[in-house]
């Protein structure tokens, strides 16, 4: 793979050294491409001349079956949309909720993937049961076989933690779910782009996730798959032209029997063309060698990083359960100020709590800071930013 080019068409490497892929990716430049083509475009031809019109629509159910190819699933699966939380949300509001109904949510959660549910649990007298992850953040699957209960409705885990950068046991969670007759969702938003991903093989009903991260595509850019027996199960949250008919005689709501039901209101061509072209970038690397390439760069990081004094990772021990995230401290540094100065080495990044209260608990810790990698980075770039650590934590002690 020529990993040059790569970082050559990924422009913030001229300035930035990019460590915060967690928060989003820069799109490479052939992505920003398309999406100006698209844009210069609409303006000189206008939004909605027809036959422009047309090409589009069609171009969006192109892209339709290049995301269904790429998540192993049917193009009638999958609904663009536009965000990770969004796809969520639609899940969440569209199952047709009995009271008493359990949903188990594990610790390693952010809060898109908490909020809605607590809510819910309020709203149609649900309860939300929480399971704890081990202390690496890993979601064993015998404690979620315990966890199940014949009022349990559903289980909503992440694939790849935002927080740790562990990779969950994906299939072994939804298997015992499916076995058990409970409907599984698995938020994706950091592994799409970044881990192979396989709904058949995983067994998932339910996959949400953001395109703007693993992906590279643009910010406003998500994709919701929904198995394809419980698309007529799950009521559309929003709803209008785009998705739906009215049946003059009847006077009936008419909804597509397709995942589009999800999809309301005009399009996100911009977003839907950046999935599309963000689709043909990873598929000309092709997602294995991305994720071995994001592994190989987690464990060179994750080595350099430990020589630090006071160097402390959160999560996984064995790199191998974690891609691409490396949350961390070094004693008696602020990861603010910390991440602050490195911004001014044009070493990119970031700080905080990340939403994810329950694994600071874990740690016992209030921040962190958090590296997060992908393929375009290189070794020279992980090789600055240790210097550069080293540097600032020096003159802190
Ligand atoms: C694991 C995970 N799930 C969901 C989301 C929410 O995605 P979005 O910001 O696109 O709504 C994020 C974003 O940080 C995430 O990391």
């Amino acid at each position: 793979m020529n990993w040059t080019r790569i970082y050559q068409e990924t422009l913030v490497a001229e300035r930035y050294a990019y460590f915060d892929t967690g928060a989003a990716a820069p799109p490479p430049a052939p992505v920003v491409a398309a999406v100006k083509t698209y844009l210069d475009k609409t303006a000189s031809l206008g939004t909605y001349l027809p036959s422009f019109r047309k090409e589009v629509y069609q171009n969006i159910e192109l892209t339709r079956k290049k995301m269904a190819a790429f998540l192993h699933a049917d193009a009638q699966e999958i609904a663009f949309t536009k965000n990770g939380t969004e796809s969520i949300c639609l899940v969440a509001r569209g199952i047709d909720w009995q009271e008493g109904d359990e949903i188990i949510l594990p610790d390693t959660e952010m809060l898109s993937n908490v909020s809605v549910w607590h809510l819910l649990a309020k709203e149609k007298n649900l309860t939300v049961v929480p399971l704890k992850a081990n202390p690496e953040g890993i979601i064993e699957p015998e404690s979620l076989r315990r966890l199940i209960t014949p009022k349990t409705r559903l289980v909503s885990f992440v694939a790849l933690s935002n927080v740790t950068g562990a990779v969950q046991p994906v299939a072994q969670l939804c298997h015992i779910a499916r076995e058990a007759g409970v409907l599984s969702h698995v938020s994706a938003s950091q592994a799409l782009g970044m881990l192979a991903i396989n709904v058949r093989e995983w067994q998932c009903d339910f996959l949400s996730a953001c395109g703007r991260k693993g992906l590279r595509a643009i910010e406003g850019s998500g994709v919701l798959f929904v198995r394809e027996s419980l698309i007529a199960t799950l009521s559309p949250a929003l709803v209008g032209w785009w998705n739906s008919t009215l049946d003059p005689q009847s006077g009936q709501v008419l909804l597509p029997d397709t995942a589009k039901r999800f999809e309301a209101g005009c399009p996100n061509v911009p977003a839907v063309i950046s999935l599309d072209c963000a689709l043909d970038y990873a598929n000309a690397i092709g997602i294995t060698t991305i994720e071995a390439r994001c592994r190989e760069l987690t464990q060179y990081a994750l080595t350099q990083l430990a020589g630090l004094s006071g160097f402390e990772a959160y999560g996984p021990a064995n790199a191998g359960n974690r891609l691409g995230i490396i949350p961390f401290n070094i004693r008696g540094v602020c990861p603010d100020k910390l991440t602050a100065w490195l911004e001014q080495q044009h070493i990119i990044i970031e700080s905080g709590h990340f939403m994810a209260s329950a694994i600071l608990r874990t740690y016992q810790i209030e921040k962190m800071a958090r590296i997060s990698l992908h393929y375009f980075n290189q070794t020279a770039e992980i090789d600055r930013l240790v210097s550069a650590i080293a540097e600032f934590t020096g003159a802190q002690q």
